[in-house]
């Protein structure tokens, strides 16, 4: 497959600054200054992918707390392993949960707030996608139910967390931070693949509303693409494989890492836009102006 089009930002900060593996200025392991030791950190689709390398990532950062959330209980086992292994002191939580279960996930916040009493960063990762056929030929079953997941997930994970990333910011005189995993596909129409690709549309404006009612409030929130990475969900269906050739080039550690920068700093210039984790951080940092000048990596009609 071509590289992606110019206005899927797939090459926004320049080729030359864009990165495939994680990096020193993004790896908690290599930069102390990422360190985030007390924070309390809840991570759902975290038993295997990206959501599992992401909190093996904030395991290098120190952190005090790590909540695993996905369906598959063994998957949880084994990341509580690898966590305990990067760092035993950590206290693991893992809530064996289908994100779209209103109830479930309640119960988990009112758990989290008994035990912890704080929740920092809230990754909101789990993501699904119906196999890739055009819209006639799908079952509306199995369509809508990928619409669920990456929607109604994160709506729920937001609904019952916030008022706890409100009160931690708030007590302990800091920002905390929401990042919903999207996809370059929000910016693409992939013939064969409109539930996912409307469903991450949506995902980033529930992030530009989450920004709009929530960063005076002390709560950052950014969309963030992870890069192309070569998961079970990218291999899940044979169209997809043969529709994703040559771009699943990235590895699963790069968008941990870049989870662990955006939080480990107050970074609401950024708050409310789509992000993707192979853009170079130092060079974004650079582009700052530009960026809020020009209101940037927001999706709105361009006139
Ligand atoms: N891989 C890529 O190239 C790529 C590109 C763009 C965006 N993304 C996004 O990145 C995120 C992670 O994807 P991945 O590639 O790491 O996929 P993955 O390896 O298949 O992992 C998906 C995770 O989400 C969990 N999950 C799925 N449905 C769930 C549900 N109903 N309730 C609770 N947990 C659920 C899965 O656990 P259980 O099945 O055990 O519940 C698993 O832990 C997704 O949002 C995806 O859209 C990925």
């Amino acid at each position: 497959m071509p590289e992606p089009p110019v206005y899927t930002g797939y090459v926004f900060p320049g080729r030359e600054n864009l990165h495939h593996d994680i990096y020193p200025t993004i790896s908690a392991a290599q930069t102390p200054s990422l360190k985030q030791s007390g924070k309390v950190i809840l991570i759902t689709g975290a038993g295997r992918g990206i959501g599992r390398a992401t909190a093996l990532q904030y395991a290098h950062a120190d952190v005090a707390s790590i909540i695993l959330c996905a369906r598959t209980a063994s998957q949880l086992d084994g990341v509580k392993s690898e966590i305990e292994k990067v760092k035993g002191s950590i206290r693991v939580h893992r809530f064996s949960l289908d994100v779209t279960d209103n109830i479930a996930v309640a119960h988990c916040a009112q758990e989290v707030h008994k035990t912890e009493g704080r929740l920092d960063v809230l990754v909101n990762n789990a993501g699904n996608g119906a196999p890739w056929v055009p819209i006639s030929e799908g079952d509306p079953e199995r369509y809508w139910n990928s619409i669920t997941v990456n929607i109604k997930g994160p709506y729920l994970f937001l609904h019952a967390f916030l008022p706890l990333l409100q009160a931690t910011a708030q007590d302990y005189n800091t920002t905390t931070t929401v990042i919903n995993m999207t996809s370059i596909g929000a910016h693409t129409i992939y013939p064969g693949l409109s539930d996912y690709c409307m469903s991450k549309v949506a995902l980033n404006t529930l992030t530009q509303f989450v920004d709009a009612e929530y960063t005076d409030k002390g709560v950052q929130a950014f969309a963030l693409h992870p890069g192309g990475i070569d998961t079970e969900m990218a291999r899940s269906d044979e169209t997809f494989v043969k529709g994703l050739d040559g771009l699943l080039i990235d590895t699963v550690e790069l968008p941990g890492g870049f989870c662990v920068w955006l939080s480990a700093a107050e970074r609401k210039w950024l708050s409310g836009r789509y992000l993707a984790a192979p853009w170079d951080v130092e060079k974004l940092e650079q582009m700052r102006m530009e960026i809020v000048d020009g209101d940037k990596l927001k999706a709105r009609i361009v006139l």
